[in-house]
């Protein structure tokens, strides 16, 4: 889909159909305002036979409107009581109009949401919504269908509208961050929705190749796992030694920033299919554990809507990519392994391997000085219990960092919660016969993960982003979301500004 922008009059621009908001119970916005006068009152006389739904997210389609109306349609979007719109219902009302124009087979629209007044959002955060809500309809993930036939009539163009020029640069930058970051999205979602056959650390090292050729300022290495070996990444291998396809330690280095500016470090689990290796997981949903490498799929987002805006930051990307299955060589119960750090761990469950690769790549971050470090992994069931599919969990080590992750959360609506991180935990994973375990004592398994990953993150300034309950949809909607892209580039332009 075609993302641009347009500056006008509601009534005057042509197009397939022109979206418009109005709130309970009669309050029109101004491009609303014209389209009634053009159309002779039609839009208040459908509100007086109450044919209009002003209901917050509810879409009234009103075909061949009356008079001098320039658009061939015109969609209200209702928008509730609420004087100033709360953010999640902008949100909810720029995913309801693109939904029904998708579904009316309208192929250009026009949408003057960008008028509703939204509270503590500027104009560069509508437009950046609608461009994100709409790209978010209108994706599809068929690769692999044999008889993909694309929509008949699919939305290809949707034009971000404002009244009045001096609002066009605004409207400009918020579609243009919204395309990269819906870009981001998208890959995100392509990556986590692959299976696991179709999805390998090999293929996750290609992709970074492939990052590589369309953008000069990133630079990519892959390590393969006799580098890993002699860096010492014991903890890493010994997830990938149940399975037969090789381990990938990618890293990719985005520079555009000073050369003195200190790069923040984001770390993907990119495990491309769980299944718990010799403690075995229930057959029921595994399938969903193609899905364990959604970290990794963000950091590839990230890394590449960074490179498509070209934004002054310096940036590095790191991937532990792995399968976890139960090879006849597969780690055991109780064995012990020797992480990079030199630190020594007792694996009592095999299928708690996402922090074993993410402690090697973790000490392997260390080595680009960085200012800071997200570690972002699909890390626990308990995250899931604990919050549900509503948000990820956050833990750090840096409350300063917490909060600006918190704040990038909130802004992209992409949210993140924290949990505390004390050493009452960290006293969870203690061994008899290692320096730790890698499972804590029962109790806050979230936390008691994150507890371990803080074991190896001593020398700088972390947050770790459990996903788990975010990353994908189950049930009829089974896919995976792209989350948490929104809230990490968030973050990134957030510090580009302070
Ligand atoms: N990838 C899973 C976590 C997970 C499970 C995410 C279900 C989303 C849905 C992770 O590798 C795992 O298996 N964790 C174990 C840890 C346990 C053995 C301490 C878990 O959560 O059960
Ligand atoms: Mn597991
Ligand atoms: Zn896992």
């Amino acid at each position: 889909m075609d993302l641009n922008v347009k500056h006008g009059d509601s009534d005057k621009l042509r197009s397939g159909c022109v979206v418009v908001g109005i709130s309970a119970p009669k309050r029109l916005s101004a491009a609303a305002e014209r389209l009634d006068k053009a159309s002779h009152g039609q839009l208040t006389a459908l509100l007086k036979s109450a044919d209009i739904d002003t209901d917050c997210g509810k879409t009234t389609l009103i075909h061949s409107p009356n008079g001098k109306v320039q658009a061939s349609r015109i969609l209200v979007a209702g928008c509730g009581k609420d004087k100033h719109l709360a953010p999640k219902d902008f949100i909810k009302i720029a995913a309801a109009t693109a939904r029904t124009l998708q579904a009316s087979r309208v192929t250009d629209a026009l949408s003057y949401l960008t008028e509703l007044d939204v509270k503590d959002r500027d104009l560069v955060w509508k437009a950046q919504q609608i461009a994100i809500a709409s790209r978010d309809v209108v994706y599809r993930f068929d690769e692999l269908k044999s008889d993909a036939k694309p929509p008949k009539k699919p939305l290809r163009r949707l034009s971000v509208a404002v009244s009045s020029r001096d609002h066009l640069d605004e409207a400009k930058t918020g579609v243009a961050n919204g395309v990269a970051i819906a870009n981001g999205i998208d890959l995100a979602r392509t990556l986590g929705n692959r299976p696991g056959n179709f999805c390998t650390p090999t293929d996750l090292a290609k992709q970074a190749r492939d990052l590589k050729k369309a953008y000069s300022e990133l630079k990519v290495e892959i390590l393969d796992e006799k580098a890993m070996e002699k860096l010492g990444m014991g903890s890493l291998l010994s997830v990938s030694r149940g399975s037969r396809q090789p381990a990938r330690l990618i890293v990719m280095q985005y520079q555009a920033g000073e050369k003195s500016d200190k790069p923040v470090v984001l770390v993907g689990k990119g495990v491309t299919f769980d299944s718990g290796g010799i403690s075995i997981k229930p057959g029921a949903a595994m399938d969903e554990m193609k899905f364990d490498m959604c970290g990794a799929a963000s950091v590839f987002g990230t890394v590449s809507a960074v490179a498509e805006l070209g934004l002054p930051i310096n940036l590095v990307g790191v991937i532990p990519a792995t399968e976890n299955l139960p090879d006849g060589d597969a780690s055991k119960p109780g064995d012990v392994v020797t992480s990079m750090s030199g630190q020594t761990i007792e694996v009592l469950n095999t299928d708690a391997e996402g922090r074993l690769i993410l402690c090697d790549a973790l000490t392997y971050a260390g080595k680009f000085d960085p200012a800071v470090v997200i570690d972002i992994a699909t890390l626990t069931g308990a995250c899931i219990v604990a919050l549900g599919n509503h948000t990820a969990a956050l833990m750090s080590n840096h409350q300063a960092l917490a909060d600006d992750l918190l704040d990038a959360g909130q802004i992209a609506f992409d949210r993140a919660w924290q949990l505390p991180l004390w050493e009452e935990y960290d006293e969870q994973i203690s061994s008899n016969f290692a320096d730790m375990a890698n499972i804590g004592s029962p109790g806050a398994g979230s936390i008691t993960a994150a507890s371990f990953l803080a074991r190896f993150t001593k020398d700088y300034r972390w947050a770790h982003l459990d996903i788990a309950g975010v990353a994908w949809k189950s049930g009829k909607e089974k896919g995976a979301t792209g989350r948490p892209v929104p809230l990490l580039m968030q973050y990134l332009m957030n510090r580009l500004e302070a």
